[in-house]
């Protein structure tokens, strides 16, 4: 299995173990997303998918024998140079830490994401957390972080949905793949 070393830990006494998730690490995925209270629930069956067909492109990150956060994704044929970051979630307990900068750089940094020039992904406007998140994933990578869309109201069903608005971050480049600053 995909294993890799932490190295944005700072003073962190407890080292993080990051790697790809596997279909066995589906359950834990939802009730992680579950108990992070801010993402849209998707069926379990979704999360097992991650893990079965999404994991090159996904992350966990491990906390001794816990989960303490994931990252699903995935490259659409059509953008073959651009990750998709579908959710990002961090046990309540373990916030701040910087685990989700720490996840979306290890798994930028796998030899298979050279090709990655930029992330896309969608935020909520009032979600300060996630805007911050890949506003410095810009800064540890190089490129822009810039709204490129929406997915408006209306398109959601019924009317408790906030938009999403679609960032675009990079373009990385060859010097940002290697010049990650941890
Ligand atoms: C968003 C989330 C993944 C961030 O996880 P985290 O590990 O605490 O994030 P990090 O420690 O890496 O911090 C990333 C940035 O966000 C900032 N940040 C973290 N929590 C914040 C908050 N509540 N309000 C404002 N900024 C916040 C950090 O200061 C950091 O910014 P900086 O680099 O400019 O200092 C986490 O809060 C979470 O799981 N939230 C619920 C689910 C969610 O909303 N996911 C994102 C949408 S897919």
């Amino acid at each position: 299995m995909h294993e890799q070393t932490d190295s944005l830990s700072g003073g962190d006494e407890e080292p993080l173990t990051f790697r790809q998730p596997a279909v066995e690490d589906g359950a834990a995925m939802w009730a992680l997303a579950k108990a992070t209270g801010g993402l849209d629930m998707n069926s379990p069956y979704a999360y097992l998918m991650v893990g079965a067909y999404m994991g090159k492109t996904s992350i966990v990150a491990e906390d001794g024998d816990h989960l303490a956060g994931f990252i699903s994704g995935f490259a659409a044929p059509e953008k073959p140079d651009t990750l998709f970051v579908w959710q990002v979630g961090v046990a309540p307990d373990q916030r701040g830490r910087k685990i989700a900068t720490r996840m979306l750089l290890a798994l930028l940094r796998r030899p298979e994401m050279s090709g990655i020039r930029f992330v896309e992904t969608t935020v909520t406007p009032s979600n300060a957390a996630s805007l911050a998140l890949f506003n410095g994933l810009a800064r540890h990578m190089g490129g822009q972080c810039d709204t490129i869309g929406q997915f408006g109201r209306t398109l959601f069903p019924g009317d408790g949905h906030e938009e999403e608005l679609v960032l675009r971050i990079g373009p990385f480049g060859a010097a940002g793949h290697q010049g990650v600053s941890t």
